[in-house]
């Protein structure tokens, strides 16, 4: 039977090294005594950006990149979209099983009853400018919520990790909502428990004068499919910042809060306001092939095109490509949808988009979804957000409980100056503290 481990020669010794593969991987620090000599530190592999590097072993999500293929816990995430509500998923991620009816009732009891933001925070919020970014609110607001909770620190206590969790869960919609509501400069709106977690949110963002909101149920499941679509991703920049961030041992406030200001850039899950913004700039479909070929020739990205897995179609912008045609029964059609349906269309049937297996991820379609139901650009990310807590909280866990983590360091190739020495022209200084 073939043997599972990797046989390497270094050519500048001639020594030999065998190595066990592992899970279709070699460690990286099994390359550390392949040395020329007692002086020297070890080999090193060389990885910009983590092309290639499994930084973690992982039980949350499964990805297939080349078949397009997402599973939450090996639950496909068609049968997820299909059966399942926002927090029963969230439940799946957070706890690696689909709850029973009992814990549902638990688990949404609990979410539901720390939807509510202290007064404090409530005010820290409202002193953001007028214009301020709904998304830096948010990754400003979650830090803050550290200094509520001071014992969030303990991360060591499973019971508090717990609380913290539920509580991150449950208050980030009512921060999302609270930041929209800013913008707008409309009073905050408090929770109602009655309604579901994605109602509430609709509730909080929406509600005016009437006595009780009542969520339109098309666009409420619409959201709620939406934020299962958005729930985990495995290792993506957002996921690794809250690994990286949590490993040095902070409370999970301040680690979600680098999370987050990891997803709000335009490569990330800032991407879908890009698209939006891309769509208003084509204009009109007689634009697209002009605009195709200025991303051909380098000028900028076709925004909510590419992504590092998949090499295939986002499975989740196939199916919010239908979610698209039940919202648009209820809001009216987007004139937007026009436009990206023809750009798709002559994307994936150019070179330059086939030769590099560029297909329309996530964030393409999601926008004009999000504008049809009244959310402006600026909410999109926060809307991406809202359900990638969860994700976070999942892998922030895991990496805790993980034996093999230790703090996220890497290691570098210093290519900088060799020794040298201060010009003599800056002279000598004062000694400190003299
Ligand atoms: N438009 C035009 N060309 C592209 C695009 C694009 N959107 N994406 C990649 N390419 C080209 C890129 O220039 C490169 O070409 P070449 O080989 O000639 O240098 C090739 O395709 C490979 O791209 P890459 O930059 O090496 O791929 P990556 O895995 O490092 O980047 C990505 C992945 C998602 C950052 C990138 O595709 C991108 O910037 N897309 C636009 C932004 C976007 O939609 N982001 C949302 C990602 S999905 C949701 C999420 O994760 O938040």
């Amino acid at each position: 039977m073939a043997e599972n481990t990797l046989t390497l020669i270094d050519n500048r010794t001639n020594q030999t090294y065998k190595v066990p593969i592992e899970n279709g991987a070699i460690r990286a620090m099994d390359l550390r005594q392949i040395k020329t000599g007692p002086e020297d530190f070890g080999l090193m592999s060389y990885d910009p950006a983590f092309m290639n590097t499994a930084s973690c072993k992982s039980t949350i999500t499964f990805i297939d990149g080349d078949k397009g293929i997402l599973r939450y816990r090996g639950y496909p995430i068609e049968q997820l979209a299909e059966h399942c509500t926002f927090l029963e998923v969230a439940y799946l991620l957070i706890h690696g099983e689909l709850p029973t009816e009992q814990q549902k009732r638990g688990w949404v009891d609990d979410i539901k009853h720390h939807t509510m933001i202290h007064e404090t925070t409530k005010d820290f919020m409202a002193r953001f400018r007028y214009d301020a970014h709904p998304m830096e609110i948010l990754v400003s607001t979650l830090a803050a919520l550290a200094t509520v909770y001071p014992e969030a620190k303990n991360i060591a206590d499973p019971e508090n990790r717990r609380r913290q969790i539920v509580r991150l869960i449950a208050k980030v919609p009512t921060i999302a909502a609270y930041a929209y509501r800013h913008s707008l400069g409309f009073p905050y709106v408090y929770p109602d428990n009655d309604l579901s977690y994605t109602e509430n949110f609709m509730n909080m963002l929406w509600k005016m004068v009437e006595p009780k909101y009542v969520a339109n149920p098309v666009l409420a499941r619409a959201l709620d499919i939406l934020f299962i679509l958005h729930a985990d991703h495995e290792q993506n920049c957002s996921a690794n910042a809250m690994r990286a961030v949590g490993s040095s041992h902070p409370d999970p406030y301040l680690a979600a809060a680098g999370a987050s200001a990891a997803l709000a850039g335009p490569l990330h899950g800032g991407a879908n306001e890009e698209v939006l913004k891309m769509l208003d700039v084509i204009g009109d479909k007689k634009n697209i092939p002009d605009y195709i070929k200025k991303v051909k020739e380098g000028q900028f990205l076709l925004m909510g095109f590419g992504h590092r897995v998949y090499k295939n179609y986002d499975p989740r912008a196939r199916i919010i490509k239908q979610i698209a045609e039940q919202v648009f029964q209820v809001t009216g059609t987007n004139p937007k949808l026009e436009i990206a349906l023809e750009l798709e269309k002559i994307a994936l049937q150019d070179e330059y988009f086939v030769k590099r297996k560029l297909y329309p991820n996530v964030d393409f379609y999601s926008g004009i979804i999000y504008e049809a139901m009244g959310f402006k650009p600026e909410m999109f990310t926060v809307l991406f957000a809202i359900p990638r807590m969860t994700g976070w909280l999942a892998h922030w866990q895991e990496m805790l409980t993980d034996k093999e983590q230790k703090i996220a360091r890497p290691r570098q190739l210093y290519v900088g100056s060799d020794l040298r020495k201060v010009p003599e022209q800056f002279g000598i200084k004062a000694a400190i503290g003299a």
